[in-house]
C-alpha cells in the first residue's frame, strides 16, 4: 500500500489505474480507524478494483473550541490496519493540499435545510464542513465510488444529496453499522467513555431498538414514542439531545403511509457524544 500526501502523485497514480480500466473506490476517513472503518474498506473492495483511503482530520467540521486539536492521530497504527484490510493507496493530505487558499478563504458547499436539523441543530456549521471537505476529497481523487458508514446516517444522506444536486458522477455506497457484541456501534468517540459509561453506552442502541420494534408492531404515535425514548435515555444516565423518527430515504418528516423509517438519536455520555440509528419498516 502506497502513501501519498499531495495532489500530484495522487493524480498520477489514479490516472495510471484508470488507464488500465480499474474503478477507483474512495473511503474518506479522519483516521483513528476501528473495525467499522475496515468494513468500509472491505465493501469498497467489492465496488472498485482500486481502493483509496483518505485520512484527513478536517478542521472545518469541528466546533470552535471542540476536540479538533485533541482528535486522536494514530497514523502508524491506521496504516498497519489498512494494509491488512487490502487498501491500495493511503492519501494523507496536509491542510494546504486540501485547502490551497487557506481554511478561512475556502469555497464552501452547503446543503440547505437538512444540514441544520437533527445533529446539525446541535452542531452548527458541522455538516457544511463535512460536505465541503468531502467535495474536495472527491475533486482530488475523482473516484467512481465512495463508501460511507450508515452510523453517520445524516452525513451520508447529505452527501448523496450533494452528489445528486451537483451531478457528480460518483456512486455513493452505504455500509451497514458495525457493532460490538453488546450492540454499541463502533465509533472513534467510544474511547472517551470511562468504564462505567462504557457499560451504559449500549443502552442507546437498546432504546432505539425498542422504538423500531414498536413502529414495526404498528405503533404510529411518533411524538409519544420519541418522548418516551428521551425519558428512557435520561433514566439510563445519558444526556439525550434528540430522538427522531424520519423517512429513511431522505430524512424528511414521515407522512401517513411512509413505510421505510429510520429512528435516530444523539446523546451525550460523559465526554462522548454518541449517535446511532436503526431502520425499520412499518406495516401497511
Ligand atoms: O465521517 C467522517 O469520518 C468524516 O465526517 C468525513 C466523511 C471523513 C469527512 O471529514
Amino acid at each position: 500500500m502506497k502513501t501519498v500526501r499531495t495532489g500530484g502523485p495522487l493524480r498520477r497514480q489514479l490516472d495510471e489505474w484508470r488507464r488500465t480500466g480499474g474503478r477507483v473506490a474512495l473511503v474518506p476517513t479522519m483516521g483513528n480507524l476501528h473495525d467499522g472503518h475496515l468494513r468500509l474498506v472491505q465493501l469498497a473492495r467489492e465496488h472498485g478494483e482500486r481502493v483509496v483511503v483518505s485520512i484527513f482530520v478536517n478542521p472545518t467540521q469541528f466546533e470552535p473550541g471542540g476536540d479538533y486539536a485533541n482528535y486522536p492521530r494514530t497514523l502508524e497504527r491506521d496504516r498497519r490496519r489498512l494494509r491488512g484490510a487490502g487498501a491500495d493507496l493511503l492519501f494523507v493530505p496536509e491542510i494546504a493540499t486540501v485547502y490551497p487558499f487557506g481554511v478561512e478563504n475556502a469555497t464552501r458547499v452547503r446543503v440547505p435545510g437538512l444540514s441544520d436539523e437533527l445533529c446539525g441543530a446541535f452542531r452548527p456549521g458541522h455538516f457544511e464542513g463535512v460536505t465541503s471537505v468531502v467535495l474536495r476529497l472527491f475533486t482530488l481523487t475523482l473516484p467512481d465510488v465512495a463508501v460511507f458508514g450508515a452510523k453517520d446516517y445524516q452525513q451520508q444522506v447529505l452527501i448523496r444529496r450533494m452528489v445528486d444536486d451537483l451531478h457528480l458522477p460518483i456512486r455513493i455506497v452505504t455500509a451497514p453499522t458495525v457493532r460490538e457484541a453488546d450492540g454499541l456501534a463502533y465509533s472513534s468517540r467510544n474511547q472517551y467513555l470511562t468504564e462505567d459509561e462504557r457499560r451504559i453506552a449500549p443502552g442507546l442502541y437498546e432504546t432505539l431498538a425498542g422504538v423500531a420494534r414498536a413502529l414495526a408492531d404498528g405503533d404510529a404515535d411518533h411524538a409519544a414514542l420519541t418522548r418516551r425514548a428521551m425519558h428512557e435515555l435520561a433514566q439510563k444516565g445519558f444526556a439525550p439531545e434528540y430522538v427522531a423518527i424520519r423517512r429513511a430515504a431522505d430524512l424528511a418528516l414521515p407522512e401517513p403511509g411512509t413505510r421505510d423509517l429510520v429512528v435516530l438519536a444523539a446523546a451525550r455520555l460523559g465526554k462522548a457524544r454518541l449517535i446511532d440509528n436503526i431502520r425499520t419498516r412499518v406495516p401497511l
